[in-house]
């Protein structure tokens, strides 16, 4: 196996690693979740140690079950639209685009900051039709460059935290006037979930990088565009079906009550 290095990553772009090592831990489990192998041989190639992430089998369930429903209503959308435009907001080192395979007519983009751009390329096979991005979100000249006549979904898996509340709000708008119409799907946090990033030791390396104050009601966004509807508020903890049997339990309290649920990680869909 030919192992790769990669410049230094900031420590917002390390970020990644969290959730490429929790795909790549769920691939090597017994029943995987969403069995990314491409994410597996991400890790290897790059002989990262995860290790030192102290990933538990909690994390590893709320990452890998949280992309596969963010997969789910990609995919329902592009079955829906073939002549879509997708797009994965601070990507890292996701292959959603492979996991989801979208017929040829649609075009998938892929975005995040430079130096993450230039790894994906080294440690990802080229496809068709898959783009490249790289941009701060939060700058508006890259969303110039993709089409804005086609339907748009877009996924943005573990970005929102990393953004003020003004700053996502910003870039919902801009995507919500590009675009002629789409949906946008995201996980959010309340402010508890927010308060737990900087409490629980496996998300304590990125604590610090934290901006998002998170919001409670999930007609919140509803307010910042009037475009935007909520399509739905998805709850992992009423998804068990997937869930080992010792965690089961602890799943099934939480979804007992809406609130407590909504301290766990929440699914946010939305459609424009
Ligand atoms: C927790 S990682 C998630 C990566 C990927 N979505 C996944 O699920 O594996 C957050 C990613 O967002 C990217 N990111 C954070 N702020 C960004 C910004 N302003 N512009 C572009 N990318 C950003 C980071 O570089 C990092 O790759």
């Amino acid at each position: 196996m030919m192992m790769i290095t990669l410049p230094a990553f900031t420590p917002l772009e390390e970020s990644l690693f969290l959730t490429l090592c929790c795909r790549a831990l769920d691939n090597r489990s017994e029943q995987p979740i969403l069995a990314d192998v491409m994410a597996d041989e991400i890790v290897r190639v790059l002989g990262y140690d995860y290790e030192k992430l102290h990933i538990g089998t909690n994390l590893m369930l709320n990452a890998t079950l949280r992309a596969k429903k963010l997969d789910e209503v990609a995919s329902r959308f592009l079955a829906r639209h073939p002549d879509a435009v997708g797009l994965d907001l601070g990507a890292g080192l996701d292959t959603r685009g492979v996991r989801l395979a979208p017929p040829g007519t649609v075009d998938w983009y892929d975005v995040d900051f430079p130096a993450v751009a230039a790894a994906r390329e080294r440690l990802i096979p080229d496809r068709a039709n898959a783009h490249v991005v790289g941009a701060d979100v939060r700058d508006s000249e890259w969303l110039e460059s993709l089409p804005s006549d086609r339907p748009a979904v877009i996924v943005a898996d573990g970005l929102m935290g990393f953004l003020s509340g003004e700053e996502f709000v910003a870039l919902l708008n801009r995507l919500i006037s590009h675009f002629p119409s789409g949906e946008m799907v995201f996980n959010s946090y309340t402010p508890f979930a927010i308060w737990a990033v900087h409490h629980s030791p496996g998300t304590k390396g990125v604590a610090d990088l934290i901006k998002f104050p998170g919001f409670k009601d999930p007609h919140e966004p509803e307010s910042w565009n009037p475009k935007l509807k909520l399509v739905e508020e998805i709850l992992l903890s009423r998804d068990l079906a997937q869930v080992p049997s010792k965690l089961r339990l602890y799943y099934r309290l939480q979804a007992h009550s809406t609130a407590w649920s909504r301290k766990g990680t929440i699914i946010l869909h939305y459609r424009f």
